[in-house]
């Protein structure tokens, strides 16, 4: 095997080096953690990778696994899965009425912690389990009729396009999928194929934020566009909610969609769903539990009333969204798109003939990155990756990394070190 590589500054990493030099307070980071983990964080800020190292240790993560899989699911730091552990046993202490209402007080802490973080209102959040389920609470949500069209693209989640086709062949409306061109290196490029595809049948046009399949990023743009157009847009950020510095107001959607256990790190099973105020009373709910008629129409709980929920969870997410704020959703994005940088410049170097499915280019890429190996088993490699180095990744449209704040860049070194050994 190879020693760990060592690249010479590239212009991602000084890019950097400068920003995170200017300003990632450890001190900050410490004071919202535990004791326990965070003492050793004080000090420390001059050596940002030794910033990083110190974020990691925020986690339980086992010792010597690189896990680079955020695109599917994260683990999240021990002060959030303490509060998880602690939730539940508060509850599994006392499950009475009186117990539970301060849960309804957390929930509308968590709903005004979320708005502050995506910049928009908190009567515009509502909770959910999952990305599917606040999609489909759109999808089936909106009252669209025959001659009516749905524009997507077609490198959305099965659970914005194949829930969208189940719909119209239900309620008759029409849906155009929009295809891209491949490994796109200008937003324009990415633009265009939907402006052509709008027609004044256009109602929506719906998209994922950043493609798990491909890596590619959608312009910001394109919402607004689609508004200009009288055209309703709707973003799937179960790639961007913990992974892009968010604004929903400078976006321009009306509907954004999210996970809270990917990239975001929080607990497993919630999810986030936003609708631009006005349109909130054209939803029809995909389900209707109890208390459902208690909510006025411009209400967006009405939207998930969902039965009994784990609502141990609520303080978990909460500290999800302080530990967030702490380091900063800037220097976060920053982060993910220097360590996937780094990776895309370290695959082309070092394996030239391997084709990047991710564009380089950082306007239209994020933190997912795919590569293929020609005539090579990827299944195979995922697996020997895991089994003999310890580097988990997902086997999607070939390799798929996902790096967040708990990797570093002498990681993304051990990767490819361990790709020579496996690539023949
Ligand atoms: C773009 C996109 N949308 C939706 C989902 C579904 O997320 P969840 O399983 O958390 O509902 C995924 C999962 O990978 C995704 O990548």
């Amino acid at each position: 095997m190879e020693n760990s590589y060592s690249p010479s500054p590239s212009s991602s990493r000084r890019r950097f080096l400068k920003k995170t030099l200017a300003g990632v307070s450890l001190s900050t980071l410490a004071t919202s953690l535990p004791v326990s983990a965070s003492s050793s964080l004080l000090n420390s800020d001059e050596n940002n990778e030794m910033y990083w190292e110190q974020v990691r240790q925020q986690f339980g993560l086992r010792p010597g696994l690189i896990l680079m899989n955020s695109a599917n699911l994260c683990p999240s730091p021990r002060a959030v899965s303490e509060a998880v552990s602690s939730g539940t046993q508060d509850l599994d202490f006392d499950a009475s009425f009186h117990n539970r209402k301060k849960f309804g007080e957390l929930r509308t802490e968590l709903r005004q912690k979320l708005a502050k973080y995506l910049n928009v209102e908190v009567d515009e959040i509502t909770l959910t389990r999952n990305t599917s389920e606040s999609n489909n609470t759109i999808v089936q949500g909106l009252p669209f009729k025959q001659g009516d069209e749905v524009v997507l693209w077609d490198q959305n989640h099965p659970t914005n396009l194949l829930a969208w086709q189940v719909q119209a062949k239900r309620l008759g409306f029409t849906v155009k999928v929009i295809s891209t061109p491949e490994n796109p290196s200008s937003p324009q490029e990415l633009i265009e194929p939907f402006l052509q595809a709008f027609t004044p049948q256009t109602r929506l046009l719906s998209f994922s934020h950043i493609s798990n399949t491909t890596g590619v990023a959608m312009p910001s743009e394109l919402c607004k566009i689609a508004r200009e157009q009288g055209v309703m847009s709707m973003v799937d950020g179960a790639q961007s909610f913990g992974s892009q510095n968010l604004d929903l107001q400078a976006l321009g959607c009306d509907f954004y969609t999210s996970s809270a256990h990917k990239w975001f790190m929080g607990p497993r099973e919630m999810g986030i769903l936003y609708v631009r105020k006005p349109l909130i009373p054209e939803l029809w709910p995909h389900l209707v539990g109890v208390g459902y008629d208690k909510y006025e129409p411009e209400d967006i709980e009405r939207l998930s009333t969902f039965g009994q929920q784990d609502i141990a969870k609520l303080s978990a997410f909460i500290k999800t969204v302080e530990f967030h704020e702490t380091i900063g959703k800037e220097k976060v994005a920053q982060r993910i798109t220097d360590l996937a940088g780094q990776l895309k410049e370290q695959v082309q170097s070092r394996f030239p003939q391997a084709k990047l499915i991710t564009p380089v280019a950082e306007e239209v890429s994020g933190g997912v990155v795919i590569v293929q190996f020609p005539d090579q088993d990827h299944g195979k490699i995922f697996n020997r990756l895991y089994e003999q180095h310890q580097i988990a990744c997902a086997p999607t449209g070939g390799l798929r990394f996902s790096p967040t704040v708990y990797n570093t860049s002498e990681e993304v070194g051990k990767v490819m070190d361990a790709l020579t050994t496996l690539i023949s």
